[in-house]
């Protein structure tokens, strides 16, 4: 297995200020798919593979994490595919090692319990974006007839006897729970009703991926999925989608910088409400054969958001929102309503010269025309993209500290910028 090499937890970016994106960029596979995806095929023996598989430090990591589990893992970066080879009776233990750095880890459980019949995952960590609880995913798992407990840093789980279907409703549409659920009820004796389930086309990816393994499920995309437990599931290959996230990043980054950006390989479809946004702040957006373009040749117009679960605006767009917003024309108030500690990296964008006042889960912004270069820390995958950019419409050279969150996330990010014509560079 090829693990990423150019990830050096100093590195940093370095951005010229000034540059209009121009160009075109492809997108690749969905990060918060492709991890699922490869916790998924731990459901069956044998080989599957997943293709449009991004260069992304993540897929690294989840690979690592199914090699110490027992299974063969062969990745491929120019074919972009991963394939998982996994063996009659994987390992059960997901090590805190791993997990802490990668919050897709938790994904384990679910496919582990219903193989196995008993899973120990760490805890995991993640990104610094707030709380992030794993109630829901313990109480549907116990709703299946687990038993489930946290102990020393580890969530415990146990179904000696198998899981039997439930019907579950989620206190709120979250996706890893709605996901862990999924892919333990597939497995379980009966039918399991999941309500309030999250909605995302991630969600909907992971489903038509184990339907090809094998399983009975309807609803996936609506908030009830209804899933009819099977003996066994197979192996099987499968296709991810592409990166709604990257693709909204792309598309703010055009209308920050006054681009003109043509995003191939894009799904609009995901993205119709922030697509909305930017239109609304003047940028033209039109379609073309494999993706959209997104134009703009004025100062944007300040927009007003509020982050909700799909098909609300992602939270994951937040950061971009916010430093488009920081040199727009206007005020506007931007509402997180999904992780409290999102605004984290306001404070990075007030070095900059941002005009932010953040009063509990809402920032009120007011633009300015251009913003000013400062060294700067990366808290997160999103923040860390959101600062580059802030650095292409600040004067000077900005800094960028912690390329490596940038890494877990975005492929070749300085280079596909370099691509569209910005200053941007990492130096260690
Ligand atoms: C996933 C995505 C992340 C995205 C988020 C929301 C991955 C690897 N990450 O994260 O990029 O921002 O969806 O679209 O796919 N919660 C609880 N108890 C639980 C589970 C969640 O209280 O058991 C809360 C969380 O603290 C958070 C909210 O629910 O406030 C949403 O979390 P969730 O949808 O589960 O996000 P993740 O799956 O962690």
């Amino acid at each position: 297995m090829e693990i990423l090499t150019h990830s050096y937890p100093l590195d940093r970016f370095r951005v010229v200020g000034g540059s209009s994106l121009q160009g075109d960029v492809t997108i690749t596979g969905a990060k918060n798919s492709v991890l699922k995806l490869m916790a998924v095929t731990l459901l069956a023996k044998g080989s599957c593979t997943i293709h449009n598989v991004p260069d992304i430090a993540d897929v690294a990591m989840m690979a690592e994490l199914l090699e110490r589990l027992g299974c063969a893992v062969t990745r491929d970066l120019q074919k972009q595919t991963v394939s998982i080879d996994v063996p009659e009776t994987p390992g059960y233990r997901a090590e805190y090692e791993l997990v802490r750095k990668l919050r897709a880890s938790i994904n384990v459980l679910g496919p582990l319990v219903a193989r196995l019949g008993k899973a120990e995952v760490a805890l995991p960590g993640g990104d610094a974006i707030g709380s992030r609880g794993l109630d829901f995913h313990t109480k549907g798992l116990v709703a299946l007839g687990a038993e489930a407990h946290s102990e020393h840093g580890y969530i415990i789980a146990s179904a000696p006897n198998g899981l039997k279907g439930a019907e579950i409703t989620l206190d709120f549409p979250s996706v890893g729970a709605t996901e862990n659920i999924m892919t333990a009820a597939v497995l379980a004796k009966g039918v399991t009703v999941l309500d309030n389930a999250a909605r995302e086309p991630d969600i909907v990816d992971i489903g038509n991926f184990l339907i090809a393994m094998g399983a009975d499920i309807e609803g996936l995309g609506t908030p009830t999925i209804t899933i009819r437990g099977v003996e066994a599931l197979s192996a099987a290959d499968h296709t991810a989608i592409s990166d709604r996230i990257v693709t909204g990043t792309w598309a703010f980054a055009a209308a920050m910088t006054q681009g003109d950006i043509s995003i191939h390989g894009a799904r609009p479809e995901h993205l119709e409400l922030p697509l909305e946004k930017l239109v609304s702040t003047g940028a033209v957006i039109t379609t073309i054969p494999d993706g959209i373009r997104v134009k703009m040749d004025r100062r944007p117009s300040a927009i007003d958001v509020s982050t909700l679960p799909y098909p609300g605006f992602p939270t994951d767009l937040q950061p971009f929102v916010i430093t488009l917003n920081a040199i727009a024309e206007g005020d506007a108030l931007v509402t997180e309503n999904v992780f409290e500690g999102r605004f984290m990296f306001v404070n990075e964008l007030l070095r900059l010269g941002a005009k932010i006042r953040v009063d509990g889960h809402h920032a009120a912004i007011t633009g300015v025309k251009q913003l000013s270069s400062a060294p700067v820390v990366a808290s997160d995958i999103r923040a860390g993209a959101g600062l580059v950019l802030a650095g292409l419409v600040s004067d000077g050279v900005t800094f960028v500290e912690g390329a490596y969150h940038v890494d877990r996330g975005y492929p070749n990010f300085a280079e596909q910028l370099r691509a569209l014509g910005a200053d941007v560079t990492r130096v260690d």
